[in-house]
């Protein structure tokens, strides 16, 4: 067992993990974190994406909670589903993608939903010009699986969110 303090939607947490106890495991069995969802279980379809920040200042970068044991996490800062807005109070990324019809069964939501909202962040400190758009979108969310073949509604979402965004595009 080792002892490690990961910051969770904000709040540390700390506890003993076995080396080889999976991030997913960690969320959603030693937290009752049950929103990152397990599907593959084998690091292809994000399902289980969640943000992951090194240190609290930095741009986070998507990492598959499936496949990640949580002591490599040590120290870091995690934001999960449950972390992106509230059932009051959703997202913009979550009100795009229900105005869009995006969510159908809904397993695959909370890895596109933290994909598109790092995407939006990463944009707002770095906007592209219009032409790079669908690349961008395609770099984000295009390696996530969706079951329910919703792409073309997600798509389309994160295409108008980075519309609406102030500076996103250049
Ligand atoms: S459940 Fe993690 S990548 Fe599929
Ligand atoms: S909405 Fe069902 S897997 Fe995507």
């Amino acid at each position: 067992m080792t002892a490690v303090t990961i910051y969770i939607n904000g709040t540390p947490v700390t506890r003993d993990v076995p080396a080889d106890l999976a991030l997913i495991d960690f969320l959603q069995e030693d937290l009752g974190l049950t929103g990152t969802k397990l599907c593959c279980g084998i690091g292809v379809c994000r399902a289980c994406t969640v943000a992951v920040r090194r240190v609290e200042s930095s741009v986070a970068v998507p990492v598959l909670a499936c496949s990640t044991p949580a002591v490599l996490l040590d120290g870091e800062y995690v934001t999960t589903i449950e972390g992106v807005g509230s059932p009051s109070g959703l997202s913009k990324v979550q009100e795009s993608f229900l105005h869009h019809f995006a969510f159908q069964c809904g397993y695959c939501a909370p890895g596109f939903v933290l994909a598109t909202t790092m995407l939006l962040e990463r944009l707002r400190v770095a906007p592209i010009p219009e032409q790079e758009i669908d690349a961008a979108i395609e770099g984000a969310v295009g390696a996530h699986i969706c079951r329910c073949s919703g792409y073309a509604r997600y798509h389309q979402a994160i295409r108008d969110l980075i519309h609406e965004q102030a500076g996103a595009v250049r």
